[in-house]
């Protein structure tokens, strides 16, 4: 029997093919390469996806983050709080800004930042939130405001582009979103690329001159810690093909982690709602190192997005941070990730439940 993968891009890309070498050629004619036509019309079309005033294309997700720290005017001897169960990404953003993390504990069945968690860890020197849509759940962001009131939050829209509740989309919620483009993403380039969507004219400002050095105009670097991290014309051009697909992808992961939720026991898998993209199909299960290996047996591969809590990464060790949180302990045994690509078939996700069983 075939092997079913946790996600294949040439399934996904192969029937753009013509579309996504047509808008390649597109640019190559242009003689334009970086911050031009491309670049203008997917920020336009991006933003009003996202229902915000403004988009600004950077290299990456983790670009995004860190940009968006810098915007906020936080560096050294601050602190920003946020989970430590997603990745390290924000982890990395914080740190590359001089800030420090402070970790807060997860709800046990979406695995998104808890509330009642970040209301006992804001301190004075906690300057902004981040909070992780992680799987591609949108977070309780009405308890997050609740408890955090002036605090600006930074949303980690990395996994959750289009997730929306009560009409807004993810990265509308807080005073920043930060997207990544990497190509596994629901909304992925065939390279590197990042946004940092906001409706605030003054943040939109910083980032315009914090991914080009900072400049002002052309040469007059007035703003410090400008960088060089720029969304490139050739991936806005494959990002604005496949924007207007982004919608029915969407649909059909949640779909199919709506079957996987009905396959496993109340409680694996939060209900895939409209504030959930199903960008990662994570289910808990108690006996998780046994189903990987039945499934590994049957053809079928996993994952553990994440396997280290940030707090416990070597990089970090230095920052003294090993901490208990219990339920991101107990999740991180118990996560495991089932293949969920929009192009998987109705066959293959009962092979998956299947095995399951
Ligand atoms: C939740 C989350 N945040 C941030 C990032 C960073 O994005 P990038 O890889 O584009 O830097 C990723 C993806 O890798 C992610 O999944």
């Amino acid at each position: 029997m075939s092997p079913i993968p946790l996600n294949d891009l040439k399934r996904h890309n192969a029937p753009l093919a013509t579309a996504l070498k047509q808008a390649s050629e597109r640019v190559i004619d242009s003689g334009w390469y970086i911050l031009g036509g491309e670049v203008t019309a997917f920020e336009r079309d991006f933003a009003a996806y996202c229902g915000t005033a403004s988009c600004i294309g950077v290299g990456n997700g983790t670009d995004a983050l860190e940009l968006a720290l810098r915007a906020l005017g936080i560096g050294p001897g601050d602190r920003v709080a946020t989970v430590a169960n997603a990745g390290m990404y924000a982890s990395s953003a914080i740190c590359a800004v001089g800030a420090r993390p402070v970790f807060v504990d997860i709800d046990p069945l979406r695995l998104t930042i808890d509330p009642a968690s970040l209301a006992a860890k804001i301190t004075g020197r906690v300057k902004a939130v981040i909070v992780t849509h992680l799987y591609g759940r949108l977070a309780d962001l009405a308890g997050v405001r609740a408890v955090c009131g002036d605090l600006p939050i930074i949303e980690d829209c990395a996994q959750a582009h289009g997730a929306e509740r009560d009409g807004v989309r993810a990265g509308a919620f807080g005073a920043l979103g930060c997207f990544s483009f990497f190509p596994t993403k629901n909304l992925g380039a065939l390279g590197d690329g990042g946004a940092v969507v906001t409706s605030d004219p003054a943040l939109a400002e910083a980032l315009v001159s914090l991914r080009q050095y900072g400049w002002a105009t052309k040469y007059q670097a007035s703003r410090p810690g400008g960088r060089n991290s720029r969304l490139d014309e050739m991936q806005a051009a494959i990002l604005r093909v496949k924007l207007p697909l982004l919608d029915g992808w969407n649909a059909r992961r949640r779909a199919i982690c709506a079957r996987y939720r009905d396959a496993l026991p109340d409680g694996a898998m939060p209900e895939t709602g409209m504030d959930d993209v199903a960008h990662l199909a994570v289910a808990r299960m108690k006996d998780r190192d046994a189903v990987q290996a039945r499934l590994a047996g049957a053809g079928i591969q996993t994952a553990i997005h994440y396997p280290i809590a940030d707090y416990d990464q070597p990089a970090l060790r230095h920052l003294g941070l090993l901490q208990s949180l219990p339920e991101t302990a107990r999740a991180l045994a118990e996560i495991v990730t089932l293949p969920c690509f929009p192009e998987l078939t109705d066959a293959e996700v009962e092979r998956v439940v299947e095995a399951l069983a």
